[in-house]
């Protein structure tokens, strides 16, 4: 086969092509025959330093794997180690700013610069991973969900009011939450359907003192004296004690229309927010705190 494809004899090796000038590697094919042409110095010099690189760095760096180890080369380096003891130091760091959080006096958090970047860092973080998904991203809130960045608060907005709601919850199981029931003025029959018109109609007049007022406001006004003011206040102005929203206001957490109003008269719906204490740390809770109250309106 050799014969075939190449054949070349030491006689024809080094024979000058007349063509380029070069010497010929005296292989033959059909009378074709091959150039000497050597690889550049160029090339070749690369190709041995980078082979002497590799070598080195297979020495000095980890490189060949045993069965239940390898090589860790001369200067032992370990990415895993390296990353370890980062996040040894961050926990470290991190858990005596924490231990600071839980000593301090909440209302006394923000006099320390220091403290309160870190624990508003925190709480972002908190935020963003266990309240975003039901407040929004801002805490703006949607239907059924209260806005946090808002002054209107069902529950009170104050440091300490944040901080419980959040411990406990809202209508959570845990025995400390926050509870109160809206009565089921239509699915009890505490109210005749032409009741719950009329204190639908007089409701509106407080979502929206401008609009032309229902025909059955004047009723309403009465119902909503026996039956509403004492949670929602005589003026509608709300009472956090028992979570009950005020209703003379443009913030509202059921929607505004009319309809909405009588379906939560009739049959209300009651929010519940969970208890953290079982699942974030007494340190995370504070931060979260703090960063809601900051989000805009913290009283
Ligand atoms: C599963 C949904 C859900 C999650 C998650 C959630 N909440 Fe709530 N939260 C609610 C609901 C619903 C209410 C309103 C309860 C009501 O109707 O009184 C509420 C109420 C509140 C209130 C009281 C607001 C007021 O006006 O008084 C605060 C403060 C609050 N949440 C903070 C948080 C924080 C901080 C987190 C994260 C650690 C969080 N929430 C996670 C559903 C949620
Ligand atoms: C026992 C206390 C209580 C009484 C009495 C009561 N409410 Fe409520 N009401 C609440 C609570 C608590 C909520 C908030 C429910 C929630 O957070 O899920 C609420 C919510 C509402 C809402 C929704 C507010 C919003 O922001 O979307 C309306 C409207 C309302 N009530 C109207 C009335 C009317 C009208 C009456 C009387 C016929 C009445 N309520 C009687 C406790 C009460």
């Amino acid at each position: 086969m050799a014969d075939n494809i190449a054949s070349g004899d030491d006689a024809s090796r080094g024979e000058h092509d007349p063509v380029t000038g070069r010497s010929t590697t005296g292989h033959d094919w059909d009378g074709l025959k091959e150039l000497n042409t050597p690889l550049p110095k160029w090339w070749f010099w690369t190709f041995v330093a980078t082979v002497v690189w590799g070598i080195g760095y297979a020495v000095v760096y980890p490189s060949v794997p045993w069965i239940n180890s390898y090589y860790p080369g001369l200067i032992g380096y370990s990415q895993r180690a390296t990353v370890t003891a980062d996040v040894q130091k961050l926990a470290t760091q991190r858990a005596e700013v924490m231990t600071k959080l839980n000593a301090v006096p909440l209302a006394e958090v923000k006099q320390d610069d220091a403290l309160y970047a870190v624990a508003m860092a925190a709480g972002r973080l908190a935020f963003a991973e266990n309240c975003q998904a039901c407040h929004g991203a801002g805490g703006q809130g949607r239907p059924g969900f209260p806005a946090l960045a808002g002054d209107a608060w069902i529950w009170g907005g104050s440091l300490d009011a944040i901080r419980q709601t959040v411990t406990y919850g809202i209508r959570s199981p845990h025995p400390d939450a926050r509870i109160s029931q809206m009565p089921r003025f239509g699915a009890d029959a505490i109210l005749t359907p032409a009741e719950i018109g009329q204190v639908t109609d007089f409701v509106m007049t407080l979502y929206d003192p401008a609009a032309p007022a229902g025909a059955g406001a004047a009723d309403g006004a009465k119902v909503f004296e026996e039956n509403c003011a004492a949670c929602h206040g005589e003026k509608g102005e709300g009472m956090r004690e028992v979570g009950a929203p005020a209703l003379r206001s443009s913030v509202h957490l059921y929607g505004d229309t009319r309809e909405a109003v009588r379906a939560q008269i009739a049959t209300p719906k009651q929010g519940v927010m969970p208890n953290w204490n079982t699942r974030l740390d007494e340190a995370t809770i504070r931060a979260v705190t703090l960063y809601v109250h900051g989000l805009g309106g913290g009283e």
